[in-house]
């Protein structure tokens, strides 16, 4: 690194691990644990190519799907470390370092994806983006997915049909206490396991939105899908402060602006994805649809709900509050 290098990080407060060589781009390696063809997998590929079109010789993105840089148990410590500098993890992975994003995994909170949308465009969202601020960790923007279907072995209508039987959860005690309230057992993996584990029957079951039991080909080893909508899979947009306010402002406003336009692109076709992956899983014949009656769907409402009592006073009333006001 060069002295005015060295000088300017000191001067602003970064260390100079963070900076890039003097007339070198910033290298943003943005990894993540989907396939490419996947809402979040498609927005990482566009956000490399339009900063490729408007920052090239300033900033270089390099994309890394599939875990094929860090796996999601890592991911977030890879990240502070500047082993990444972007990250979309889901809203169910971050316990750790703020309990009020366990809102987005309350289960039936959200009557659809719109009212989900709604709420990540309200202020208390913008706020939760700044809630891991005092961990270095910078939201950046809400990323769709969709809404999360139960896959099984055997047919899940009614809750007690899940009982005993082990489902995958990603790192949330919020799920795990979902699947406990059905007399199910939770089983903490990383996704990049989740195929193989559903495969070798370490677990029965699972819970995802369509365009991650596709792209995974869950559907190969899971006989049935519950179409529940039970809850979300969305992401937030993550860098480290400190690697981000070592770019000069100029830099940073057109990422940012960049951002904005990847987000709307992402959060415009989500959905479109999701119907098509779930076309495809329907037109493949190897697992069968179960349609809940809404007698059904409200006897796992019913079961789950008292789930969002048990987290109030982690999530904070107010969050929840504030979420249940975007449902029509
Ligand atoms: C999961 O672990 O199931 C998801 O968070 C994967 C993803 O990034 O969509």
């Amino acid at each position: 690194k060069s002295c005015v290098a060295a000088l300017v990080a000191v001067l602003c407060g970064v260390s100079a691990s963070v900076m890039a060589a003097e007339g070198e781009p910033f290298v943003i390696k943005f990894a993540h644990v989907v396939a490419d063809d996947t809402p979040k997998g498609k927005g990482a590929l566009l956000f490399q190519k339009l900063v490729h079109e408007r920052l090239a010789g300033k900033v270089k993105v390099e994309v890394y799907p599939n875990s094929t840089l860090v796996g999601d148990a890592e991911e977030m410590q890879a990240l502070l470390n500047n082993e990444v500098q972007i990250l979309a993890p889901s809203l169910s992975k971050f316990g750790k370092y703020t309990k009020k994003l366990q809102v987005f995994d309350l289960p039936f909170l959200f009557d659809d994806e719109a009212a989900v949308q709604r709420f990540q465009k309200r202020e208390m969202s913008r706020e939760l983006l700044r809630s891991m601020a005092d961990s270095g960790i910078y939201g950046l923007a809400y990323w769709n997915n969709g809404l999360k279907q139960l896959s099984a072995t055997t047919a899940l209508r009614l809750p007690a049909d899940a009982a005993g039987l082990a489902f995958r959860v990603q790192p949330s005690s919020v799920l795990e206490a979902q699947f406990n309230a059905v007399g199910a057992k939770p089983v903490v993996l990383p996704f990049a396991e989740v195929y193989k584990s559903l495969q070798a029957g370490v677990v029965q079951g699972a819970e995802n939105p369509w365009s991650n039991i596709a792209s995974q080909n869950m559907h190969k080893v899971q006989p049935f899908i519950t179409e529940s909508n039970h809850g979300v899979l969305n992401y937030m947009l993550v860098t480290s402060s400190e690697f981000w306010m070592s770019m000069p402002f100029a830099v940073r406003s057109e990422l940012e602006g960049i951002i904005l336009e990847v987000t709307q692109a992402v959060n415009r076709e989500a959905a479109a994805l999701n119907q098509r992956d779930r076309e495809r899983i329907l037109a493949s014949g190897s697992s069968k649809l179960i349609a809940l009656t809404p007698e059904q769907r409200q006897a796992w409402r019913e079961k789950m709900m008292p789930v969002w009592q048990s987290y109030e006073s982690e999530i904070g009333a107010d969050v929840i509050r504030a979420a249940l006001t975007v449902n029509r």
